[in-house]
This record gives C-alpha cells, structure tokens and sequence, in this order.
C-alpha cells in the first residue's frame, strides 16, 4: 500500500498547471432558488423553492456520513480533509472540484458527501453537490432522499434549477441528484445545457463551493471529457482495492488538469479518537 501512497503524493508534485480560467456567466439558466447573499457575515440561506428533506443523525451515521456528526472523530478527519481543500482552493480561486477515482467503488461518493457537509458547516460558504456518475448514480442514497427529477429532469426535461435540487436538511448544503442511469453518459454530461450549466454554478456565488462526484476515470470517459470544465479534482484511492498501476495511469490521464490533493480511502491506519472532551 505504501506504493500506492507512494504514487498519490507523487501527483501532487508534479506541478500540473492550472488550464481553467474564470469563465464568463452566461445569460439564460435558471436561479438555484437561493437569495442572494448580502453583506460579508456568515450567509442566511432561504431554500425559497428547493424540496427539504431532512435527514436525521442515525441516517447519516448509517450511510456514512460521519462529517454531519458533531464529536464524531471521522467528523474531524473531515474537517482536515476540507480545510486542506478549501485553503488550496481559495488560493487559486478554484469554485467547483471533481472528486474522481481510479475504477469503481473507490470512495468517491462516501467522500464527496462528507466533504460536501464538512464544508457546509464552513458559515461563510455554500455548497452544491451534484451527482455526475450518471451510470452509477448514487449520491440520493447515501442521504436518502428522492433523486427525481434531478438533474435530468433540468437537462432534459426544461425544469427550473430550483426544483431539481434538494436540501437535506443541513444549512448551506443542497444537492443535484440523478436517479435514472443513463448509458451515453459522456454526451449527455458534454451537452451544452450541461456546459451552461456548469459555468452559471461555477460563477453566480462567489461563495459557493460545487462538488462534482465523478465516474472513475479508468472505466468510462466521463470524468476526462467534463474535467476541463472542472477548476480542480481530488483523486480518491481506496486501500487494498487500488492498484499501483491503476493509480498511476489515472494520474497520468489527469495530466494538465489540477489535482490538488488525494485521499487514501480504507486506510489501514488506526482509526483516529475524537480529540476533546
Ligand atoms: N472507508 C470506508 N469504510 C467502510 N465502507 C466504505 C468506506 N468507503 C466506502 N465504503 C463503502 O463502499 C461502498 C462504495 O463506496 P462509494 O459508493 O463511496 O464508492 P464509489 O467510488 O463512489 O463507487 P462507484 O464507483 O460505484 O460510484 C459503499 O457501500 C460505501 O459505504
Ligand atoms: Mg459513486
């Protein structure tokens, strides 16, 4: 596992450059149903017509998602991994990121959603995450909402943004779910109302953080084809699933696009203790 480890630090000091540059906000989508935010203390967000569904702490804990429990240790760990993000994030000016993977059942949905929390509880920040696996969509079940319509009922069905996204009940979070699978994946994510999309998310709130949970790179062409519309990605590994060699052609087929940072998923290292009291 070392060499996986090995590997995964690697990417990150090879320099890769940064090939976005902020785009310009096109006309024409939909708002997210959120007001505005005003003035520079932490933001009042009213879901004026977004769908809350709650999701409660024994759900969280159950799908996993330890980030939405206070004095949870993995909820620190979560915390690390967000502040790390954010820091290398804000330096750049990076809005949206990809959190992609090797091949499948990797992490990437477990750690997109705790991330997307961790980050929510961040006062000055907003977060949006959408479910871009759309062959394997899976982001409704980890917070166990109803994904309809979701995205493609926004991309394909001319529905407002705002009532494709659902709030979980957690302040500053809302997410773009899918809940139809679909085959020709790479072009529907590469349509242009998926393009506009993507550039009005990225530059309506300069507070908002999107998360984009990608397929694996190594078994579809999804996360190569929409990575340029990405500012940055996050590379999940899992232990004792990942191979070296995959890691590392995945870090090749990224070259040119910003990786800041990887996660080493199932890591055999002890499990960390809630630091307090
Ligand atoms: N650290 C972990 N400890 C225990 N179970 C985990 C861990 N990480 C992921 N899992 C479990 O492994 C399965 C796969 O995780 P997840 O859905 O996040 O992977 P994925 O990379 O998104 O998969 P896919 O490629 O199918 O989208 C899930 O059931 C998840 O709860
Ligand atoms: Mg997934």
């Amino acid at each position: 596992m070392e060499k996986i480890q090995k590997a995964l630090e690697k990417s990150l000091g090879s320099g890769q450059t940064d090939p976005s540059s902020p785009a310009k906000r096109p006309a024409g989508l939909n708002g997210t149903g959120r007001q505005p935010a005003t003035g520079t203390g932490s933001l009042d967000i009213a879901y004026t017509s977004t769908r809350v569904t709650p999701v409660h702490d024994q759900k969280l804990e159950r799908h996993r998602l330890m980030a939405g429990i206070e004095r949870h240790a993995l909820s620190d760990t979560f915390r690390m991994l967000r502040t790390r993000v954010l820091n290398r994030m804000e330096a750049s000016d990076y809005r949206t990121i990809g959190i992609a993977s090797s091949v499948g059942q990797e992490g990437k949905t477990l750690v997109a959603s705790n991330l997307a929390i961790s980050l929510a509880k961040v006062l000055t920040r907003t977060v949006l995450l959408v479910d871009l696996d759309l062959r394997s969509p899976s982001v409704h079940t980890y917070f166990g909402v109803d994904p309809e319509p979701g995205l493609l009922g926004f991309l394909n069905n001319g529905l407002e943004l705002s009532q494709c996204l659902v709030n979980p009940g957690i302040e500053r979070l809302v997410l773009l779910p899918n809940g139809r699978p679909v085959h020709n994946s790479s072009e529907v994510i590469t349509m242009p109302r998926m393009l506009q999309l993507s550039k009005e998310l990225r530059d309506t709130y300069k507070d908002r953080i999107v998360i984009y949970d990608l397929p694996p790179v190594l078994l579809t062409d999804d996360a190569l084809a929409f990575m340029k519309h990405i500012d940055c990605c996050l590379l999940v590994a899992s232990e004792g699933r990942t191979k070296e060699d995959q890691v590392k052609k995945t870090i090749s087929l990224l070259q040119g696009y910003p990786l800041i940072g990887s996660v080493l998923n199932r890591s055999s290292e002890t499990m960390p203790r809630y630091y307090g009291r």
